[in-house]
């Protein structure tokens, strides 16, 4: 298939992005995320493609290359080797004359039951959906598959795709692709439009696909992953996610998803969307890490536009109410901590604030209350409030609310704050808001812990200041990956 930009508009995009690297102002604009994955230029929207591969994490990314709206969509692409400092490399995935490259995932095929390993190294290998009704041709919306076999440096689509012709009669998409241990097999959960559901499908190789069911009741980016009860390896459940972070939780034997739970939400935040999780993460470490796209987002005067939430490692932990899904940031935040303001056991009083005379702009916010006699408590950063409200049980922040009890009679909150969006978590991940905002002023936010109605204790607080990724980053780095060097 050949594409549809030139070889002059493909390297138009490359150069580009070396030049952005060589100033020393990029990645420092008003507006830019200091720990948030931003493309450098450009529109951006879903997670694509998480795998982690010989030391590294990719994070490939639906990105328009020549506006700051969505459109022409292909696959921006990005390595980090601690999920916190990433390297913008060229397009992987461009569009060709069956259309524009929608949203996917990948894995490494580390048994090549595809056949496209050519050296020493696993092939990469990733699903995508063609965007059949945007190409010239008007077709279909397609699966395909395409491979690397260095790293994910250069990428080669398959030459018999689609692998999954059109299924529903509707705009199908977004393949998630995992390895099923129970049957040997690999498994793609498909959105199917037609319907509003996922479609579960086995191959032997990821070439030839057989349907073998579905979940009703979801739209757009599947996911789907096993995870272990409240840290018990022997006692697992599976969850099927949708773009809208909905998550229902049962039991899947490489063919079939059977539910044993109502409809639960993984994220109550205004700008949460399109969530995806990694694929292939070492055993030895075990996680389930996952990235969100948080839509809606607004970057006046900025050179890209949307940017990724921050990745979460996700548990399920049994409640009264049965078990849920937590989300709590990667412990690699820690290693950007710098200043930290912390303070242990003390009373909380109406009218005093305890972070008199803080500010920042970056920071990790967290504190551990015994409400007492308040009616309400909560955080102010600069103009966001977020508040907790002791006559229902719930935090309010940014329009949105979500239920939280305390546990043993204590809340626990934190807040991760860079210069566009605020995510807060309350009691160990129990409930996450991902929200974007903008400030409305140039100064640098002033903090206050306030309590409404009766004194609170404060267990504990900690404020740690956040360094910059891109102060830390290794340039030269950066502009080698992006020509494809590293
Ligand atoms: C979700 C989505 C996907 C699609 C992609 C196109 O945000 O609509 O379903 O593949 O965006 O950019």
């Amino acid at each position: 298939m050949s594409d549809i930009y030139t070889p002059r508009q493909k390297s138009g995009y490359e150069q580009r992005l070396t030049k952005m690297l060589e100033n020393p102002e990029c990645y420092h604009e008003p507006h830019r995320p200091q720990f948030h994955f931003t493309p450098l230029f450009n529109w951006s929207n879903d997670p694509n493609g998480l795998v982690y591969h010989e030391g590294e994490y990719h994070l490939f990314f639906q990105h328009n290359p020549f506006g700051l709206e969505w459109g022409n969509s292909a696959w921006g692409h990005a390595v980090s080797s601690d999920l916190l400092h990433w390297r913008q490399l060229p397009v992987a995935l461009w569009p060709d004359e069956r259309g524009t490259i929608w949203s996917g995932s990948g894995v490494v095929d580390v048994r090549n039951r595809a056949g496209f390993q050519s050296g020493g190294e696993s092939p990469m290998i990733v699903a995508y959906t063609y965007a059949g009704r945007y190409a010239k041709t008007a077709g279909p919306f397609t699966q395909a598959i395409a491979y690397s076999n260095d790293r994910g440096r250069s990428w080669t689509k398959y030459a018999h795709n689609p692998v999954l012709p059109n299924q529903s009669g509707g705009d199908d998409r977004d393949p998630k692709l995992l390895w099923c241990g129970i049957t040997k097999e690999w498994v793609m959960v498909l959105y199917l439009e037609a319907g509003r559901r996922f479609g579960l499908y086995t191959s032997p190789d990821l070439k030839e696909w057989t349907y073998t069911g579905e979940i009703q009741g979801f739209h757009e980016c599947p996911d789907l992953f096993e995870l272990s009860v409240d840290g018990n390896q022997d006692n697992t459940r599976w969850i099927v996610m949708g773009a809208d972070g909905d998550y229902l939780i049962g039991e899947f034997d490489g063919r079939r998803f059977t539910t044993e739970s109502g409809k639960h939400h993984c994220d109550h935040g205004a700008n949460f969307y399109a969530p995806q999780t990694f694929n292939d993460i070492p055993e030895a470490d075990g996680r389930r890490i996952q990235i969100a796209w948080m839509d809606g987002g607004r970057y006046p005067g900025m050179p890209f536009t949307q940017q990724m939430s921050f990745p979460c490692e996700l548990a399920l932990r049994t409640f009264p109410e049965g078990i849920r899904l937590c989300r709590n940031p990667i412990r690699e935040i820690e290693n950007l901590y710098g200043n930290i303001v912390s303070f242990e056991d003390r009373d909380l009083v109406p009218g005093e604030n305890p972070l008199e005379g803080l500010s920042g702009d970056l920071l990790d916010i967290q504190m551990e209350i015994e409400p007492y006699h308040a009616k309400e408590f909560g955080l102010r950063m600069g103009e966001v409030l977020v508040r907790y409200s002791m006559s229902d049980h719930t935090i309010t922040y940014d329009g949105a609310t979500a239920a939280l009890s305390p546990e043993s009679g204590r809340i626990k909150l934190r807040a991760l704050m860079d210069r566009t969006s605020i995510e807060v978590f309350g009691n160990d991940g129990t409930i996450s808001l991902t929200s974007c905002y903008l400030r409305k002023n140039s100064a640098c936010p002033d903090l206050e812990i306030f309590v409404h109605g009766g004194n609170a204790r404060i267990i504990s607080l900690a404020v740690h200041e956040l360094k910059s990724v891109w102060d830390s980053g290794d340039r030269k780095k950066r502009k080698q990956a992006s020509s494809g060097q590293a």
